[in-house]
C-alpha cells in the first residue's frame, strides 16, 4: 500500500492493515507507566508482541514474560520480510504527515533504525526460543489466548486495540479485553485512539460493561512513544 500516492500532504490518515512494529523495551516502560521493578512482580503477558524485544528484555533482567502474536507462526524469513515490509510502510505514511513524526537530516523517520534494531533483538532471541523449545513465543490470536485463568500478573497490550479500530468492531474489542483479564490480574493498554490519532469512539461503552462486571478502570496520562499526542494508557483490573 502506497499511502504517499493517495493522500494530500497534512492530511490525517490511518496506517492502513496491522503491521508487525517492533517498539522497544524503553517504549513499552514509558507507554505503559512501567518501572523494571514493576515487570519483576510476577508474569508479563505481551499481546499483541509484534517484532518487540520487551519480553527478551523482561527475561534478561530476571523476569518471566511471554509474547503472543499471530504472526509468530511464519518461518523466519517470511517473518523478517513482513517485519521489514510493515517498517517501511509506516515510514513513508509518517512522511505524510510531518506535522505529527519527527525526521532526521535526511528526511528518515526517527523510530525507523530503532525499529529495525529492535526487530533484530526480537528475531534473535526468536530463534534461540525455537531452537531451545522455551515456548516464550505462542502463535495465537486475540480473543482466544491459549493459557489458564491468571497465568500472568500483568499483561500488556500496545497498538492492536483501539489503534486498528477501523478493522476490529466492537464486539471484538470486548471479547479480547475479556480475555486478556481472564489470563491476567491486571490489563494496560495503549494508546486509545487509532493511527490517525481519532480516539476510540465507544470506549465509554466498553468500560461501562466491564464496570458491571467488576472490572475498575483507570486512564493514566504518559509521555507518547511513535507519537508525542498518543499518551492514554486504560489500566483494567478484575474487582
Ligand atoms: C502494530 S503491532 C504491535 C506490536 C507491539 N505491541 C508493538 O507495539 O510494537 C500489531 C500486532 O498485532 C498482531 N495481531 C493482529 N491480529 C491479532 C489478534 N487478533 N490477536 C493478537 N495479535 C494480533 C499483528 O501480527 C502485529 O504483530
Amino acid at each position: 500500500m502506497t499511502h504517499d500516492s493517495v493522500t494530500a500532504p497534512g492530511e490525517r490518515t490511518t496506517v492502513g492493515p496491522v503491521l508487525i512494529s517492533a517498539r522497544p523495551y524503553a517504549n513499552y516502560l514509558t507507554q505503559f507507566a512501567l518501572t523494571d521493578a514493576d515487570l519483576l512482580a510476577g508474569p508479563v503477558l505481551d499481546c499483541p508482541g509484534g517484532a518487540s524485544d520487551f519480553a527478551a528484555e523482561v527475561r534478561a533482567r530476571g523476569g518471566q514474560a511471554v509474547s503472543v502474536d499471530p504472526s509468530y507462526g511464519l518461518e523466519a524469513a517470511e517473518l523478517t520480510a513482513a517485519i521489514d515490509a510493515g517498517r517501511e510502510r509506516v515510514s513513508t505514511w509518517t512522511r505524510t504527515q510531518p506535522d505529527r513524526y519527527s525526521f532526521d537530516e535526511n528526511g528518515v523517520w526517527e523510530h525507523a533504525p530503532v525499529w529495525e534494531a529492535t526487530a533484530r533483538r526480537f528475531l534473535d532471541d526468536l530463534a534461540r526460543d525455537r531452537a531451545e523449545g522455551t515456548g516464550h513465543y505462542r502463535d495465537a490470536l486475540l480473543p482466544e489466548l491459549p493459557f489458564a485463568d491468571d497465568s500472568f500478573a500483568l499483561a500488556v497490550s500496545g497498538f492492536l486495540l483501539f489503534t486498528y479500530a477501523d478493522q476490529f468492531d466492537n464486539a471484538f474489542h470486548l471479547a479480547a479485553v475479556r480475555e486478556l483479564l481472564r489470563v491476567a490480574a491486571e490489563v494496560r493498554l495503549h494508546p486509545l485512539s487509532d493511527s490517525s490519532g481519532v480516539p476510540y469512539p465507544d470506549l465509554d461503552t466498553l468500560l461501562g460493561i466491564l464496570s458491571a462486571e467488576g472490572v475498575t478502570a483507570r486512564v493514566l496520562v504518559v509521555p507518547g512513544t511513535s507519537d508525542p499526542r498518543e499518551n492514554r494508557t486504560l489500566v483494567l483490573t478484575r474487582g
